[in-house]
C-alpha cells in the first residue's frame, strides 16, 4: 500500500485539498467504494484484479485501474471544480459509464468550425492542442489525396477531442479558479492514465 502510494505522490504534486485519510488517497468505505463502483457502472473487480489464494479479491494490492482511480481523485476531483464553485465526484464525468468518451465517429458529420471561428484563430487554438497532447495535425484529421489537410472529416480522435472541448475546457476551472485547457489534464501527452502507460 505504502508503495502504490508513494508512486502516485511522485506523478506529481498533490492540489491543495487533496487529503489522506490513514495513508489512504480515497474514503475507502464499503458505501463509498460501492459509490464509486455504481458512478463507472462496473463491479468491484474491475479495479480490484487480484485475487487471494482462496479466490477472493485482494483489495489491498496494487492495480492500474486502482492507480487510474487515485489519478483520477488527485488531478480531477480534488484537483477541479465547475466554475460556480461546485466540487466535481466520479459520477460528475461518469455518469455510469467506465469508458464514456465517444468513439464511433461512423454517423458523425463533418465540423464547420471554420464558419464560426476565424482562419488565424482555429490555427492557434489547432496549434496549441497540439502541443498540450504532443501529437501532430494528423492524430485527429485525414489528408485528401492531393495531401491538403482535410479538417473536416470526423475521425475517432477528432471526436474524443470535441467531447473534452465541450465537457470539459471552459466548463471546468482548477481549485485555484484558473481556466481548464487542454494541456491542464495532458500535460504533453495523449494518453498519460496509468491504465495505459503499462506501468
Ligand atoms: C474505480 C476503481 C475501484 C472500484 C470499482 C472499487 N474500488 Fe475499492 N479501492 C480502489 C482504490 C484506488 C483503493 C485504494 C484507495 C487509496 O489507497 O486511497 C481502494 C481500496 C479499497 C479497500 C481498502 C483496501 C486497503 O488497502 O485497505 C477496500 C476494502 C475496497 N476498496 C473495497 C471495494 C469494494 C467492496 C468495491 C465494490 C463495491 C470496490 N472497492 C470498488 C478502487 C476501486
Ligand atoms: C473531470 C472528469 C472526470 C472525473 C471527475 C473522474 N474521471 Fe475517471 N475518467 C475520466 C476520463 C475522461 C476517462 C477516460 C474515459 C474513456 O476512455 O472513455 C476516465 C477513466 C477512468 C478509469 C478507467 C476506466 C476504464 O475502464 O478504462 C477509471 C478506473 C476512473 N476513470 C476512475 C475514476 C474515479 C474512481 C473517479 C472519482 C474518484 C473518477 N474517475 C472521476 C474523467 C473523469
Ligand atoms: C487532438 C485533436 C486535434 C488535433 C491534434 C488538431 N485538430 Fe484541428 N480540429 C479538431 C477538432 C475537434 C475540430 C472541430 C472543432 C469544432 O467542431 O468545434 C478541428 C477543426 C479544425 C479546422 C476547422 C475545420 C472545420 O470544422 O471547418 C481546421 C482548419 C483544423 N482543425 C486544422 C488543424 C491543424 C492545421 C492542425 C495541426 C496544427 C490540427 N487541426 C490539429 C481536433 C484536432
Ligand atoms: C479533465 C481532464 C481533461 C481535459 C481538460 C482534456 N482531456 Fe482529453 N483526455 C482526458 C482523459 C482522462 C483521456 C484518456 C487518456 C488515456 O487513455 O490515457 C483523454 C483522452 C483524449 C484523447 C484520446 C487520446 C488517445 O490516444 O486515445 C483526445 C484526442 C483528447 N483527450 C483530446 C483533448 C483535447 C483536444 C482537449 C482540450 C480541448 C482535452 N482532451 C482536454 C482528460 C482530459
Amino acid at each position: 500500500m505504502t508503495k502504490l502510494l508513494l508512486i502516485v505522490l511522485g506523478m506529481g504534486v498533490v492540489p491543495a485539498g487533496a487529503h489522506t485519510d490513514r495513508g489512504h488517497v480515497m474514503d475507502t468505505s464499503e458505501e463509498n467504494m460501492e459509490r464509486i463502483a455504481a458512478s463507472l457502472g462496473v463491479r468491484c473487480t474491475h479495479c480490484h484484479t487480484v485475487r487471494r489464494p482462496d479466490g477472493k479479491p485482494d483489495f489491498n494490492a496494487p492495480s492500474l485501474f486502482k492507480h487510474t482511480a487515485v489519478h483520477m481523485k488527485v488531478h480531477f476531483v480534488d484537483g477541479l471544480k465547475t466554475p460556480d464553485g461546485k466540487a466535481l465526484d466520479c459520477m460528475y464525468c461518469h455518469q455510469g459509464s467506465a469508458r464514456f468518451i465517444p468513439r464511433d465517429f461512423t454517423n458523425a458529420k463533418p465540423s464547420n468550425l471554420s464558419e464560426r471561428m476565424p482562419r488565424r484563430e482555429i490555427f492557434r487554438r489547432m496549434k496549441a492542442i497540439e502541443k498540450a497532447l504532443g501529437v501532430d495535425c494528423e492524430f485527429c484529421h485525414v489528408r485528401r489525396e492531393d495531401g491538403r489537410l482535410a479538417p473536416e472529416q470526423p475521425t475517432r480522435h477528432k471526436l474524443m477531442a470535441k467531447y473534452m472541448m465541450d465537457h470539459f475546457e471552459g466548463s471546468l476551472v482548477t481549485s485555484g479558479g484558473t481556466p481548464v485547457t487542454c494541456g491542464t489534464c495532458h500535460a504533453g501527452a495523449a494518453e498519460f492514465l496509468p491504465r495505459s502507460t503499462g506501468e
